[in-house]
């Protein structure tokens, strides 16, 4: 072949390709015309390429660029025509755009971090600070400092994981009540999200690691009614203005009195309102403060600590608490 004759092979090849390209009315035959053309082994314009080293070697050049060109016409038509032909069904219809898209992924925060935040929101606005502690805390912390007296059953629900010496998982965020004293002069009025850990079993119910949210308020002059007072306040600007709270009384070593807090809520779920224990509070029992060195005469202080996991499995009605866990996408995305 010469390379005159080359030339008018690309340009031949070039004029059937548009009509041939064009003339694909479906996908099966746009199939059959690629093949044709640019096939693997026997595509006219593979052909044509394999024979430029077969031409002079000063024809070569000109015969590589000229089936070049006609190679990146080639494959634009082809695909400019697969395109056209995909937007159709095989009737010749456009497609049917009311089916349901692909599934896109929607981000979403867990709904125990909405909660977090809408708490600690609430409590910003009232001067509280967020205050973090370990995870792995001394004996000392989570239980001596808290009044804990040594083997006392009190401690039967804090059953945890013992790691080297002294240290544990801490079972409460107590012990940041303790470190913040330690570390501030009050007044003070701290929030302490974080996780705790206990020997529980998994179930509907329990976890055996679970996010907690501690408040502390130490100050002069700091009573009952402070606490009382704030909590009802917390309780009506996350559940609603209509929710009622009460105060069971309770115990815990490190608070006296202490009291249960419940909050009657309305789900609108057809059920009517129905009491929800939200959290364990009361005064600081004068033993904390001595054990940080304040003077228990001067100051008084409340606390409180609540499962945010619980609170937002009631407001979600959510049924078992290990969907929280599972990280399944399904629930999940409900929040986003
Ligand atoms: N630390 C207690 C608990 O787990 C809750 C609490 C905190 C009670 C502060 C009173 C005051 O379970």
């Amino acid at each position: 072949m010469t390379l005159a004759e080359f030339i008018a092979a690309c340009d031949a090849l070039r004029a059937d390709a548009e009509r041939d390209v064009a003339a694909a009315a479906t996908l099966d035959e746009w199939t059959e015309v690629r093949n044709q053309l640019v096939g693997r082994k026997s595509g006219r314009l593979t052909q044509l390429m394999a024979h430029v080293p077969a031409l002079l070697p000063e024809e070569r050049r000109a015969a590589g660029q000229a089936v070049n060109a006609l190679k990146t016409t080639v494959d634009a038509l082809l695909e400019a025509r697969q395109a056209a032909l995909a937007s159709v069904q095989s009737d010749g219809q456009p497609r049917d755009l009311t089916l349901p898209a692909r599934h896109a992924w929607k981000g979403a925060r867990h709904p125990v971090s909405i909660v977090l935040d809408d708490i600690v929101g609430i409590f910003r606005k009232l001067g509280f600070t967020v205050a973090l502690g370990p995870e792995a805390e001394w004996d000392w912390y989570n239980f001596g400092s808290l009044n804990f007296p040594p083997n006392h059953p009190a401690m039967d629900m804090h059953d945890t994981l013992y790691l080297q010496g002294d240290l544990l998982l801490r079972t409460h965020t107590s012990p940041v009540q303790v470190r913040t004293l330690q570390q501030y002069e009050p007044p003070i009025r701290i929030l302490a999200p974080g996780n705790v850990y206990r020997h529980d079993m998994f179930d509907a119910t329990h976890a055996p690691a679970f996010a907690q949210l501690e408040g502390m308020v130490v100050d002069e002059g700091v009573s009952f009614a402070d606490l009382k007072a704030t909590l009802t306040h917390f309780a009506k600007e996350l559940f609603g203005e209509t929710s009622r709270t009460r105060f069971v009384p309770s115990f815990f070593p490190f608070t006296e009195p202490s009291a249960q807090v419940e909050v009657s809520v309305d789900f609108n779920d057809g059920r009517g309102p129905r009491w929800i224990e939200i959290m364990g509070s009361g005064l600081m029992h004068p033993a904390v403060l001595e054990a940080v060195g304040l003077d228990s005469e001067r100051y008084t202080g409340w606390a409180f600590g609540m499962g945010p996991g619980r609170i937002a499995m009631a407001r979600y009605g959510i049924p078992d608490i290990r969907l929280l866990y599972d990280s399944d996408v399904r629930f999940l995305e409900q929040f986003a």
